[in-house]
């Protein structure tokens, strides 16, 4: 059985204030049957990690660097992330993959690095609008998968997010069917890859996911939580998207 996991990405939003939000979140859920991350910006991850630690909270990074240690300025290793309490880290977001350039065989040796640090590493993929409307879903999140997870993935190492690039922060989500369709194709991947591994590995649906839209799309097989971007800024927007995850 895969174990449901709600993610909240806070991407570059928040502040010190802002904790108080994870506060709220951990009282509102004191035992909750799904797992449950947060992956703030990373000034706030030390302070959450603190705040978080014993509780049902994890917390994650948003990205990393390939390299352990050394002269890039301005990044972060995976141990670097673990020293300050995450446990998990994002990689490939299409933001990442957008503003940063990173390619399948970057995102490929970050989660590398995650996973040789020791942290579970969700790894993003997903397609443009263009390659949506062009027919070709299937074929790009097929090669994404084969290019961004690296062989040291397992069932408890490696989470899979399938975030449309077209549904991130717009409103749009795709239809039932239609995520249906991309979850059953990643979940054929990784079993055709990772065989028993490929079966426990979790997949995430991520763009636009809402307290009105959550349940639903938890009902979708081969959902196995969420990757939430806006809805998890506020206890109040994320906890009944945890409910909903909790219910299905
Ligand atoms: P939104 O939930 O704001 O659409 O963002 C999704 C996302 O990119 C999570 O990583």
């Amino acid at each position: 059985m895969r174990r449901k996991l709600a993610a909240g990405n806070w991407k570059m939003n928040g502040s010190t204030a802002s904790l108080a939000q994870v506060a709220e979140l951990m009282a509102a859920n004191p035992a909750p049957s799904v797992d449950i991350l947060i992956c703030p910006p990373a000034t706030l991850i030390g302070q959450m990690a603190t705040a978080c630690l014993g509780t049902s909270v994890a917390v994650g990074g948003q990205d990393c660097h390939a390299k352990t240690s050394g002269a890039h300025t301005g990044d972060i290793s995976a141990a670097q992330l673990m020293d300050a309490g995450a446990s998990h880290v994002i990689v490939g977001h299409s933001e990442r993959r957008t503003d940063h350039a990173e390619t399948d065989a970057t995102v490929r040796a970050k989660a590398e690095a995650g996973i040789a640090a020791g942290l579970t590493v969700v790894i993003c993929i997903g397609e443009t609008l263009s390659e949506r409307e062009s027919g070709k879903t299937l074929d790009v999140v097929a090669r994404q998968l084969a290019g961004s997870i690296p062989d040291s993935a397992t069932g408890e190492t490696a989470v899979i997010a399938y975030e449309p690039v077209w549904a991130i922060g717009t409103g749009k989500v795709p239809t039932l069917d239609q995520i249906a369709e991309v979850h059953a194709a990643i979940r054929a991947a990784l079993v055709a890859r990772f065989a028993t591994d490929g079966a426990r590995m979790r997949i995430l649906y991520g763009g636009s996911v809402k307290p009105d839209n959550a349940a639903a799309i938890f009902g979708v097989p081969d959902v196995d939580g969420a990757l939430v971007g806006g809805a998890s800024l506020k206890s109040a927007d994320f906890s009944p998207i945890i409910a909903a995850l909790s219910n299905a």
